[in-house]
């Protein structure tokens, strides 16, 4: 029986890292969960191994159950690992001028996204089945102070709240937020100008190698419920 792991926005950046993380090993059926479907890069599949590729929209209400409906049909009955990955992170700037729309565009994306996701997961995840909400270290309260994007923090804070909220709900399956450090990626890089660097601190194969351990590692007894960094640490909250 494959391992199947699906995974949302996995085109480029951390999630395309995930994907081929996945792929690359013996008995996984990765899921591609993609606005556009066909702007999935080339990966390398292990033997009995295979990528599929669905459509999902995260702007899109309806996409995620559109999405397992499709799966279904293509015989997926089960899901093992689920990484609500996608997510916008471009709403910086001081909450007295912060632009509303594009506040309310992060809300969508990064909060309701992940919460329909989960429920359109839920009936076919497995006892111990991983729900991983992807989060960042910009949700952190305690951090208020060294940060100027509302926007993007307060979205990531309030799905960690999701991301505990159904750990208690749900005593059978395996929930947690995790963040992935600072990573080289479009998102990543574009913060680190926005704070006068040159580009993130860590590697997208530094970041997936972390957190393909902490999944691999997470049951109900030491990460489900808690806010996790891609190191294995515990993250405040
Ligand atoms: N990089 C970091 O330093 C960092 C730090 C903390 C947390 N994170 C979190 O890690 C996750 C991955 O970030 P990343 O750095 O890899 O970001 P990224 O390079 O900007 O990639 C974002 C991914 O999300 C997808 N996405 C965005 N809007 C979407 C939508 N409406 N529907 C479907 N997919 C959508 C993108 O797909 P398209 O190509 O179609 O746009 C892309 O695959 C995010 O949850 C982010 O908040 C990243």
């Amino acid at each position: 029986m494959p391992t199947n792991v699906l995974i949302t926005g996995a085109n480029r950046g951390i999630g395309l890292g995930l994907a081929q993380a996945y792929t690359s090993k013996e008995g996984y059926t990765v899921i591609v969960a993609l606005r556009k479907p066909d702007s999935m890069p080339e990966v390398k599949v292990a033997s009995g191994s295979k990528l599929v590729t669905v459509k999902l929209d995260s702007g899109v209400i309806e996409d995620p159950k559109k999405a397992i409906e499709e799966l279904k049909k293509q015989g997926v009955d089960k899901l093992d690992i689920v990484i609500a990955n996608a997510a916008i992170g471009d709403c910086f700037g001081a909450l007295s001028e912060v632009d509303l729309g594009n506040f309310e565009e992060h809300w969508r994306i990064n909060v309701l996204a992940p919460l329909a996701l989960f429920q359109a997961c839920f009936p076919l995840l497995i006892k111990g089945g991983k729900f991983i909400w992807m989060s960042s270290g910009a949700s952190i309260i305690d951090r208020v102070p060294d940060k100027l994007d509302a926007g993007y923090g307060i979205t990531k804070c309030c799905m960690n709240y999701l991301a505990r909220y159904a750990h208690y709900e749900n005593p059978d399956i395996v929930s947690f937020s995790l963040s992935p450090g600072w990573v080289q990626t479009d998102m990543g890089d574009r913060g680190a100008r926005w704070a006068g660097m040159e580009k993130a601190p860590i590697t997208v194969d530094e970041s997936v190698a972390g957190i393909t351990k902490v999944i691999d590692e997470a049951n109900n007894d030491n990460y489900s419920g808690l806010h996790m960094r891609y190191d294995g640490s515990k993250s405040k909250w």
